[in-house]
């Protein structure tokens, strides 16, 4: 599917040449990538990138210590899973200690989909029932399965939604349609899926399963109220469904004080089933999908035996072993915690600044600058985030734009990523922004090549950009949400245990 062209005197993806299926980062002008370390990545010409949204890289590209045990495990002994391993145990136990004390059993796969179908295929063997109930623009994988239960992708295909997927709305507090100024936003997200599961009764349907990020990326990096997920797992278990909290990007300390995003809710939330994978083994591919003992008895009980050739092979679990102890060791909930701390408290300088910053959001290392045109109205400022992720890559930063609407920038880096790092990213950030407010002010009202950004741009940048005259009379509606949200860093409706 994909072809290599020949590029000056070296082999490059060009993205314009794939086809939309095959999607790279920086389609109009794509980076070739020749080695990363740490949190930065150096392109074939020896140019420095620093990585502001790699979640897979989690400890920091190429760790020596993940390097070497992988290396190590190689040259002893790589294997299926039919025979006993310590490495398998050790991780199994490595991992539960970290979970609540229920989510006990482990199932070790290579992808964040793998984990997940089979998330599925548990939640309907132990409950019998079919349905199952995801949020809005939720992506949950590449599966057909995944496919089916993610409106980030089906919403955009021409696949209509099946009859046992019900779509419940994203807790956005921000463009959803309960916001910050609503006086109980987590009970009135959660009644919608009360409404979603008494009308598929109603249709004499059952619901297997509630599926959620604990935080959502490919969503536009929204955090959900606090007491959201507690009073959906109310409703969902009350139908006879369970809850699947899906950790695949956000898991493994990103948030900083815990280890899993939905630890953030509270101890009286537990979900039924966590999935997990990109960040578990630093880029080597391995997932997980942790349960219940109830439920793998119910699964098991069926007869069907499973099976999965890679999942939990000596050398995956040496790789997450290593990765477990440099989170430890390099204490990097700590820096998600002191680093995502600080770059919030510059990104707020911005947002002062900046018109265009609508509202910044996150915790830990997990951040969204929300952009819009209008803070009143907040309309997306769809052209001017790819116009800067472009601008920001001519400086040596990575950043993506993604969410609904494609307007926030996401911020996922490395967990080793530094202050001096945030810095100099939110520098570059205040500059690009700068120029394209001059460049607006000056009715020049077309971001192209030749005006503001030199680099190749997708057709998309290309648009008119309307003027923010609106400035003065901008309302700060984030501020009002802040205001309730005291917390140094979590950026909620209400405030979460971080
Ligand atoms: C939240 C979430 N779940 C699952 C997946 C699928 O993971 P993978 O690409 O490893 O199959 C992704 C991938 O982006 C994801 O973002």
């Amino acid at each position: 599917m994909c072809e290599l062209y020949c590029k000056q005197d070296t082999l490059a993806l060009r993205g314009k040449h794939i086809g939309p299926s095959c999607k790279v980062f920086f389609a109009a002008d794509p980076i070739k990538i020749l080695r990363a370390q740490g949190q930065y990545m150096f392109d074939e010409k020896g140019g420095r990138y620093l990585d502001c949204i790699n979640n897979v890289a989690h400890v920091g590209h190429c760790h020596p210590e993940v390097v070497k045990a992988a290396a190590k495990q190689m040259e002893i002994l790589n294997t299926n899973s039919r025979f006993l391993h310590d490495n398998i145990v050790e991780y199994a136990k490595r991992l539960t200690a970290t979970l609540p004390q229920t989510l006990s059993v482990c199932y070790f796969t290579n992808s964040g989909s793998e984990a997940n179908d089979l998330a599925l295929r548990l939640a309907r063997q132990f409950r019998g029932h079919q349905d199952v109930i995801t949020l809005d623009h939720a992506y949950h994988g590449h599966l057909s399965s995944l496919i089916e239960i993610s409106p980030y992708k089906f919403q955009k295909g021409k696949d209509d939604k099946k009859e046992f997927v019900h779509v419940a709305p994203s807790p956005d507090t921000y463009r959803g349609k309960y916001r910050e100024d609503h006086k109980d936003a987590a009970t009135a997200y959660a009644d919608e899926v009360k409404k979603i599961i008494e009308e598929a009764h109603s249709n004499g349907r059952k619901i297997a399963a509630f599926i959620a990020e604990s935080m959502q990326s490919c969503g536009g990096q929204i955090i959900p109220p606090a007491g959201y997920f507690q009073k959906v797992a109310e409703h969902v278990r009350r139908a006879g469904g369970v809850f699947i909290a899906d950790e695949v990007q956000v898991g493994f300390g990103r948030v900083g004080k815990h280890f899993w995003s939905f630890q953030m809710h509270g101890e009286d939330f537990v979900p039924d089933i966590v999935t997990m994978g990109k960040p578990m083994g630093n880029g080597h591919p391995m997932s997980c999908v942790v349960t219940t003992r109830e439920i793998a008895e119910a699964f098991s009980s069926s007869g069907m035996e499973y099976f999965n050739t890679y999942g939990g092979n000596p050398v995956s679990c040496a790789v997450g072993l290593a990765v477990l102890d440099v989170i430890e060791k390099e204490n990097l909930q700590g820096n998600a915690i002191r680093v995502g701390n600080y770059l919030t408290k510059l990104l707020d300088e911005q947002k002062a600044k900046h018109p265009m910053i609508g509202d910044i959001r996150g915790v830990g290392l997990f951040i969204g600058i929300d952009l819009v045109k209008d803070h009143e109205k907040r309309t997306p400022a769809t052209a001017e985030a790819q116009h800067i992720i472009y601008k920001m890559k001519e400086k040596g930063v990575l950043l993506s734009a993604d969410g609904p609407h494609r307007n926030v920038l996401k911020i996922k880096p490395p967990m080793c990523f530094t202050e001096e790092d945030a810095k100099f990213m939110v520098d570059h950030l205040d500059g690009v922004l700068t120029a394209l407010e001059v460049t607006e002010t000056k009715s020049d009202h077309v971001i192209s090549k030749n005006t503001v950004c030199s680099t190749k741009v997708p057709k998309e940048v290309h648009v008119e950009l309307p003027n923010h005259s609106a400035m003065e009379s901008r309302e700060n509606h984030s501020k009002k949400r802040n205001g309730v949200c005291s917390d140094e860093h979590t950026r909620l409706s209400k405030r979460l245990k971080t």
